[in-house]
């Protein structure tokens, strides 16, 4: 049976409507079992959530803060007699950014175990029927947020996304732009009502891979929560909007804390995003953030490792570049997501696919793909890359390049040539990046 993949976003379907084989039953190790989750159970919920990242709030204090989770895709595991022990969820990202080209994604968030039942297995049973779920609502792929490097690789997630962090030092050099005198920056305590609609639209014009924005209602306002007893001595929080002829150009929310030391102010200014819709924008923008009385850094994270602000400060590393890890990507349904995206140059290459986990995935793909769109096919024709389903995921939003991989052993070429003229085609002009950590 021919299998033709052409970027459809219809999930484990084959060209001839009939579902594939996707040979995964997720199962929960014996004493436990896999079940839906209901917004009833979020008392439940929240001490999973708090055993597993410590924390700890008053119910008043939780009582003010807004439930992102979407309910009906909240999933755990609780033990034979009722107790909840672990929890994930997932975000539908209906139209998350690729390269060149928009898909579903599922975004699997909240993981914990509760640490009295770690090393049993459950996180390994959550992770599969993340999968199994995902698929079968006709998401070809999965992302996410790790905690830590070390878990997610061995179920099939590559890391697709890194980042930057900033501590910029006060009054740092930023390089001249014209136009930005004529460039208006409005300072304002950040209100949801004033700003919220501002910065979604924003945000949403951002035209970048890996750019997860907040997708539903519930995301959004809790992107705009700034209870108290999260501030951490720093002021409530606060946005910088520019503005050309009235027209608004780009903001940046940020807050600040007052601190002194014995050379005199010491205070730092953390600026939570920034989205500029041109370059006078941007430079007015930072040149007012750079500024603040009092102030002697400006923190920024998740910042993209090609963002602009990177090319107008004069002496970037006096700002001490760290490089992070952004978010991890899994294939769940290699030839769906492979069609799905586009390629920054012609390619037309066999690949040699592994995937212990979903076999459908495994064996020999043609890619054909350009700008303008790409198809898959399953061939028995000799393949000229070999790689994991985990380093697909890696390469999948354009950031890491195949020759990399190829490099550390990961992707190995198996005709010669056709490597370099791959990794063109699945790098991408603007580097991945998340908007938020979800
Ligand atoms: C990380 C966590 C979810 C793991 O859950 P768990 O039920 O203990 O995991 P499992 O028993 O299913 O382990 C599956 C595999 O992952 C490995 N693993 C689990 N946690 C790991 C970690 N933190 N680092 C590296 N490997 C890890 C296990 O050793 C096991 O390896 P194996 O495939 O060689 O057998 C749990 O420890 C936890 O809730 N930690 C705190 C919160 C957190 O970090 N959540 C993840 C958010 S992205």
């Amino acid at each position: 049976m021919r299998e033709h993949f052409r970027g459809a976003n219809r999930g484990p379907v084959r060209a001839d409507g009939r579902m594939s084989t996707w040979a995964l039953t997720p199962t929960a190790p014996a004493g436990y079992r896999l079940v839906d989750v209901p917004a009833e159970r979020r008392d439940e919920i929240t001490k999973v959530n708090t055993w597993a990242f410590p924390s700890s709030t008053t119910p008043e204090q939780r009582a003010q803060l807004v439930w992102p989770l979407d309910f009906s895709r909240t999933r755990g595991v609780e033990t034979d007699d009722g107790e909840l022990v672990a929890f994930h969820a997932s975000y539908e990202f209906a139209e998350h950014p690729v390269p060149g080209a928009r898909m579903p994604i599922s975004g699997l968030t909240w993981v914990g175990v509760h640490p009295a039942h770690r090393r049993r297995g459950l996180l390994r049973a959550m992770v599969d029927d993340h999968l199994a779920r995902s698929l079968a609502r006709g998401e070809a792929v999965s992302a996410l947020w790790a905690a830590e490097m070390g878990i997610y690789g061995r179920f099939g997630y590559g890391l697709a996304a890194q980042s930057v962090s900033l501590t910029i030092p006060r009054g740092a050099t930023l390089r001249e732009v014209p136009g930005a005198d004529g460039v208006r920056v409005r300072l304002e305590e950040m209100s949801a009502e004033e700003h919220g609609p501002l910065m979604r639209e924003l945000m949403a014009g951002v035209e970048r891979p890996g750019w997860t924005t907040r997708s539903t209602p519930e995301l959004d306002a809790a992107g705009l929560q700034d209870p108290e007893f999260w501030r951490d001595g720093f002021e409530s929080m606060r946005v910088a909007v520019t503005e050309r002829g009235g027209e608004v150009t780009g903001f940046a929310q940020f807050r600040r804390k007052l601190d002194w030391n014995a050379e005199g102010p010491a205070g730092r200014v953390e600026v939570r995003r920034y989205v500029a819709k041109d370059p006078a924008s941007a430079r007015a923008l930072w040149g007012v953030l750079l500024d603040l009385d009092l102030m002697a850094t400006v923190e920024i994270s998740e910042l993209p490792v090609d963002d602009p602000l990177m090319a107008l400060l004069e002496n970037w590393p006096a700002a001490k570049p760290r490089l992070a890890e952004n978010l991890w990507v899994r294939l769940l349904d290699v030839p769906t997501a492979l069609a799905s995206r586009r390629y920054a140059a012609p390619v037309d290459v066999v690949l040699e696919v592994t995937d212990p986990r979903l076999a459908a995935n495994a064996g020999r793909w043609r890619l054909v793909g350009d700008r303008e769109g790409a198809e898959v096919t399953r061939t028995q024709g000799p393949a000229q890359l070999a790689l994991d389903v985990r380093e697909l995921g890696a390469v999948f939003l354009g950031g890491t390049p195949l020759a990399q991989l190829a490099g550390a052993g990961l992707v190995r070429e198996l005709e010669p040539g056709t490597l370099f003229p791959a990794s063109t085609a699945f790098g991408w002009p603007l580097s991945p990046t998340a908007s938020f950590v979800w």
